[in-house]
């Protein structure tokens, strides 16, 4: 089915189910949202974990079409949220997504997420955007170079920026061995057998 790029639909149409919101994009957009896309009911928990306060800034690190973002951003207007990506083509599904849906506290930025500044951001998601540089990974395309010593650069480059964000800094991490979190992060909560993992940074 073709994206549906309706503004007139009421806002909470979108949310109903991961079906109704995949319909925000184009087919071959959906077709990936099964393994590349994280599921609402993830998103809202993970948002309300993150949201600690009106205004804290969030930033989703490999933000894909937004699906992220987007959600949270209903889910928890009173917190601002940001995307990285490193995939012009999925930044523009993000933008146009964000378009129909009417959000204003949400952002998306085409970058590579080595380039930012963590130090703008309060707290993170992250759902194991490093994996298609390992041999079994089931990729969103052949658009990049994978390695994996990039999973291994980019996992430690993450694990690095971490470590210097204050006590306090909260990151959830969806399917991810938590390659990337410091020692200074605690594992406070875990659901879904594992696979979603609350941390949070308890020392400088
Ligand atoms: C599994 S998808 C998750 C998308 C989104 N966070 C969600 O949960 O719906 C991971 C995304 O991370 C992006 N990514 C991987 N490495 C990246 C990097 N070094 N910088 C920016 N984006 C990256 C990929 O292009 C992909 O779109």
């Amino acid at each position: 089915m073709p994206a549906i790029t309706d503004k007139s639909r009421h806002l909470d149409d979108w949310f109903v189910s991961d079906i109704q919101f995949n319909l925000l994009y184009p087919p071959s957009m959906q077709a990936l949202a099964r393994m590349h896309w994280t599921p609402l009911a993830v998103i809202k928990s993970a948002a309300e974990f993150l949201a600690t306060r009106d205004g804290s800034r969030i930033l989703d690190i490999g933000s894909g079409v937004g699906k992220f973002c987007l959600s949270a951003s209903y889910y928890q207007p009173n917190a601002l949220f940001a995307g990285v990506e490193q995939r012009n083509n999925l930044v523009g599904h993000a933008v146009a997504a964000r378009s129909t849906l009417g959000l204003r506290n949400v952002s998306f930025v085409a970058a590579n997420f080595t380039q930012l500044d963590f130090s703008h951001y309060d707290h993170f998601y992250f759902y194991n955007s490093f994996f298609e540089n390992l041999g079994d990974a089931d990729r969103i395309d052949d658009s990049i170079q994978y390695s994996s010593s990039l999973y291994h650069y980019y996992s430690n480059y993450l694990r690095r920026e971490l470590g210097k964000m204050p006590a306090g800094t909260r990151i959830v991490t969806y399917c991810s061995w938590q390659d990337e979190i410091p020692p200074s992060y605690e594992l406070v909560q875990t659901d879904l057998d594992g696979l979603l993992k609350y941390n949070v940074k308890t020392r400088d």
